[in-house]
């Protein structure tokens, strides 16, 4: 690992972000840390540290240092080649004979691993109601007793009872009672893990909160211009971090030095581009939740959001993103994402650009979420524009 600055602990996020993960301070060595383009180190011993690239990687460091340090972990993180990659090097610890418990609504792709993990007999899936914290609590007490996990026998490395954890949950925006749940799970000798790239590293930190690991799709708000993709894990414990670190090298699903760089730049600006997206996404959400052909809005900030009280409790800022659900059908709601000129229609959130995606176009997202139900990744354009043009496309249904 190279030599990093060290920060005072008193400083707040936005200067976190900028100052931190950067080379230490000594005579003319680079402001910014270098991409170390080798995939091998000049090496006669047999160090653990800059051994071979798959192992690990100068070039990681900075990003593991400062996502770490906002997230509040003492160890750095994993920077790994994707989202998916970092929750699988999760996931993939469950023993056969485990148990994964995980939101009805939660990112399809995750919830596809677990389905693997059930179909190939290591691990049952049971699926929880988030905004019923009671039914989570219960559900929790029931995986628990049937794995005899108890706080005394946890295995870090192996967890007989993962609780997957989003809140704000993809594509649905609902919110858990997170320290509630988490700390049940704690109670209950469960390893608890939670997705927190809705929220991002400023605006909830899980591992406060009670969760064991932290994990984040870095190319959304983290990289933050939709231009590479990259993951990250954070934990405070040893061993977990050491059974990721060996899921990363033997799975190999590295980040590229060049990712790394391009996200660590990405992180110098978050604040800013959270803030902005965060302040126009709840401006955006008080008005389309008048607007006459718009039947529902979800947004966390929104003091009439089922979850607004949870949100404020436990959340600093409530993200960049909104779902609203329209008075029409899939075809018509098409038609409104077509007339968008400022908003693209993609997949993926949390760039500087603005993002609509109609989310049932995917197979795989379940039935319960409404086939007129849009994804809204709130960019850092002038929010007036944004709504404008957003009005002028929902004026193709007539309303
Ligand atoms: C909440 C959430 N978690 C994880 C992922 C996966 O991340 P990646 O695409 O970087 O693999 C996504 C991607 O959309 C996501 O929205």
């Amino acid at each position: 690992m190279s030599e990093q600055n060290n920060l005072e602990n008193n400083l707040s996020p936005q200067t976190r972000v900028v100052a931190g993960g950067r080379p230490a301070h000594v005579e003319n060595a680079p402001v910014n840390p270098p991409i170390t383009m080798s995939s091998t180190f000049y090496q006669l011993g047999s160090s653990d540290i800059n051994t071979y690239a798959r192992f690990s990687n100068d070039s990681w460091d900075g990003l593991e240092a400062v996502i770490a340090d906002l997230e509040g972990a003492t160890l750095p993180g994993l920077v790994f080649a994707s989202g998916m990659a970092a929750i699988a090097a999760v996931q993939d610890l469950v023993p056969v004979g485990s148990t994964i418990l995980m939101p009805a609504h939660t990112y399809m792709a995750s919830v596809t691993l677990a389905k693997n993990l059930e179909a190939r007999g290591i691990a049952k899936l049971v699926r929880l109601d988030l905004e019923n914290t009671e039914s989570v609590i219960a559900e929790l007490e029931a995986a628990a007793a049937e794995r005899g996990t108890t706080p005394e026998n946890v295995n870090y490395a192996a967890p007989k009872v993962l609780l997957w954890m989003e809140s704000p949950t993809n594509p649905m925006l609902e919110v858990g009672d997170l320290p509630a749940i988490l700390s049940a799970a704690k109670r209950l000798g469960i390893v608890s893990a939670v997705d927190n790239t809705f929220a991002t590293p400023l605006g909830q930190q899980p591992l406060t909160l009670g969760a064991d690991v932290v994990v984040h799709s870095a190319t959304k708000s983290i990289a933050g211009h939709s231009d590479v993709l990259l993951g990250i894990a954070v934990t405070s414990h040893e061993v977990l971090r050491a059974a990721m670190h060996a899921h990363r090298t033997t799975n190999g699903a590295i980040a590229g030095p060049f990712e790394a760089w391009l996200g660590l730049r990405g992180v110098r600006t978050m604040a800013l581009r959270v803030k902005q997206a965060s302040d126009s996404a709840l401006v955006l959400a008080r008005r389309l939740s008048e607007h006459p052909a718009v039947r529902a809005v979800r947004y966390p900030g929104l003091e009439s959001d089922p979850g607004y009280e949870r949100a404020a409790a436990q959340m600093n800022l409530f993200g960049s993103v909104l779902s609203i659900t329209l008075d029409a059908d899939a075809a018509q709601t098409d038609e409104v994402v077509k007339a968008l000129k400022i908003w693209t229609p993609a997949t993926s959130l949390g760039g500087v650009e603005s993002l609509v995606e109609r989310r049932r176009r995917h197979g795989a997202e379940p039935h319960s979420i409404p086939e007129s139900l849009l994804r809204l990744s709130v960019g850092i354009e002038d929010v007036e524009d944004l709504y404008a043009d957003l009005t002028r496309a929902l004026s193709v249904l007539g309303k």
